[in-house]
């Protein structure tokens, strides 16, 4: 604590002298702190150290097995100790508030905020690790809507050869080989239907 307040004051003389022209210490929100053991601070612009960032350093061993999700025997490499998530959810999260994870990963953070009662949302551009967050939210493990393929689904929907010629047709330009395989499988079971 002593030495982050230590390191905070070259900070802070060299803001004052004119020679950094962005603020470059931690923000967080409004500033306030929230939880059990957080201290009743609001962080002013009062000069304090830097370690008022810091109200308590906790150690975490990393996660259990038990804690991470798996698909097919796969998990994920970077999921977070739920303890600890937990107690930083109640440490920045207001009453009522809710919690926004923009890089979701296996969905520790949406977890947390669920067992400490805050809704949450989450944002994560892995389509495994979305599924492994649903598997542990216990949440429909949906497609996410932007990888399903309209075309391959009105070839799924086609019921006679003219369908499929005529999907083809107006899909012509953008073509590929999935769209291809798709079309064939289709086109047996129309074959073998009739
Ligand atoms: C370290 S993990 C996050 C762990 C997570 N916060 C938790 O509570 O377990 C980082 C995640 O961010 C995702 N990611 C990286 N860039 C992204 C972006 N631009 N949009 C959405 N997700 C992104 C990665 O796919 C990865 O899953």
């Amino acid at each position: 604590m002593a030495e982050l307040d230590r390191q905070g004051e070259g900070t802070r003389a060299a803001k004052s002298s004119g020679t950094h022209a962005r603020k470059s210490t931690v923000s967080l929100g409004s500033g306030e702190l929230y939880g059990e053991g957080a201290p009743h601070t609001t962080f002013g612009q009062d000069g304090s150290g830097a370690s008022r960032f810091f109200p308590t350093f906790r150690y975490q061993a990393k996660a259990p097995a038990s804690e991470r999700p798996k698909i097919d025997g796969k998990g994920w490499p970077t999921v977070k100790p739920l303890a600890l998530m937990r107690w930083l959810v109640r440490l920045v999260t207001p009453p009522g508030g809710t919690v926004l994870d923009p890089f979701t990963g296996s969905g520790t953070t949406l977890q947390a905020a669920r067992n400490e009662g805050f809704d949450s949302i989450g944002i994560e551009r892995d389509e495994f690790a979305y599924l492994l967050t649903c598997r542990r939210l216990g949440l429909p493990e949906l497609v996410p809507a932007a990888v399903v393929d309209p075309v391959l689904v009105a070839i799924e929907g086609a019921t006679t050869y003219d369908d499929l010629i005529a999907i083809y047709v107006e899909h012509k330009a953008a073509w590929n080989d999935e769209r291809t395989a798709a079309a064939k499988d289709r086109r047996a079971a129309i074959e073998v239907a009739a």
